[in-house]
């Protein structure tokens, strides 16, 4: 047995991290497909979660990846409600460069293996256009286009959920859920980010923008010139009276650094992988900074792929992703009760909801 495969092993049967049902390595010669896909938790349904297709480094680093993500979607999928475990599949390689049909077909031909244990959707490096593809080998393949039979950008919703959840924090921390008045920074305006802003418009917030794509804020400021738009997410973090910070682009938003910086009483946004590292949280609490974690108020997406399996319905959808308000104000609360911060309060409700399924069985 060589050292790289001690450290697989290690990791799913010994590590900390560990604690995953199954891990599939799928391998195809002839498209050149590598494929890891990894089932965390399965308790509360069949894992749901996207396929990244991602140029990994090394096939451990891309493990490493599917057994971290397919581990989140158990959380995310627990805390909104859904009949669904956690899954993630990654596949190896440039999509720009190896992403081919024949590819997509193999990668079909290995979910459908799984018998519907697990259910696949896109993500990194993966679109719609895509799952359209897989579904023709994969009946548990979700995120198609309409004309597929599927709901389509999950943008719109994933926007309205993030909105539910700013609610939430404004009634736990000024006792009025509205945004009227406040001033709201949104750091990333692509498919989300501009739908986010379109709601806290019309719930009549103060809205400040920023984005590395001029197209992007254009969208927004032409529409809407009464946004002011600052030169980047440094500026925004520190714009005078900002009562909420909504970071929506990249991972990683919160460190050191802008935790110190961040102006803003609140952060809830998008971005998946806000905190830069474990102890952020930690930061934010002794700071007095409301944190909504990431994958409760961004859980619209997985919703609406959720929903896709039943026969997608907008407002049935819209219903549920609704409940984002509800759920944040819980963790806020058993954050308060138990003394920890927001995160780790969400992670015992997601964990007490997959022990009762479990406990059903
Ligand atoms: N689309 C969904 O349904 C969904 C669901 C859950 C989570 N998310 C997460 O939300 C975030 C946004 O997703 P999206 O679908 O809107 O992506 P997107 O690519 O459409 O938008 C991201 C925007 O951020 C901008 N950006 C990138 N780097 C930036 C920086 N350093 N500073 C300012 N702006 C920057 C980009 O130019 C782009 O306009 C991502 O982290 C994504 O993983 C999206």
């Amino acid at each position: 047995m060589t050292a790289s495969s001690d450290g697989v092993l290690h990791t799913l049967f010994r590590s900390e991290q560990g604690g995953h049902e199954q891990v599939v390595l799928c391998q195809d010669r002839a498209s050149g497909l590598k494929a890891v896909i990894a089932l965390h938790n399965t308790d509360l349904g069949p894992g749901l979660g996207g396929t990244r297709f991602y140029p990994y480094e090394s096939e451990e680093a891309a493990l490493e990846d599917a057994l971290n993500l397919s581990r989140g979607m158990s959380y995310k999928n627990a805390l909104a409600g859904l009949d669904h475990g956690g899954g993630k599949a990654v596949i190896i390689g440039d999509p720009e460069q190896i992403k081919t049909e024949e590819l997509l077909l193999a990668y079909g031909r290995f979910v459908a293996s799984l018998g519907g244990r697990y259910v696949t959707a896109c993500d990194v490096g993966t679109y719609v256009a895509d799952m359209d593809v897989v579904a023709r080998e994969c009946r548990w393949t979700t995120g198609r286009s309409p004309e597929h039979g599927g709901a389509g950008d999950s943008s719109v919703l994933t926007a309205f959920g993030v909105f539910q959840g700013m609610r939430a924090c404004a009634q736990h921390q000024w006792g009025d859920p509205t945004l009227r008045g406040r001033k709201v920074g949104v750091a990333g305006v692509g498919k989300v980010g501009h739908y986010l802003v379109e709601h806290l418009l019309e719930d009549g917030a103060e809205v400040v923008v920023t984005d590395v794509r001029e197209e992007s804020v254009r969208r927004v400021t032409d529409k809407h010139p009464q946004v002011t738009v600052v030169a980047d997410t440094e500026a925004l973090i520190r714009v005078e009276g900002l009562d909420i910070y909504a970071p929506c682009a990249l991972g990683g938003a919160l460190n050191d650094e802008s935790v110190r910086a961040l102006t803003a009483g609140v952060v809830c946004g998008a971005a998946n992988n806000q905190l830069a590292h474990a102890g952020v949280e930690k930061d934010l609490a002794d700071r007095g900074i409301l944190y909504a974690p990431d994958y409760v108020v961004n859980a619209g997406g997985v919703i609406q792929v959720a929903d896709e399996l039943h026969g997608f319905d907008f407002d049935r959808c819209r219903k549920k992703a609704a409940k984002i308000f509800d759920t944040t104000l819980e963790i806020f609360a058993r954050a308060k009760s138990d003394g920890v911060p927001p995160v780790a309060a969400a992670d015992r409700i997601a964990e007490q909801r997959m022990a009762e399924a479990r406990a059903r069985r």
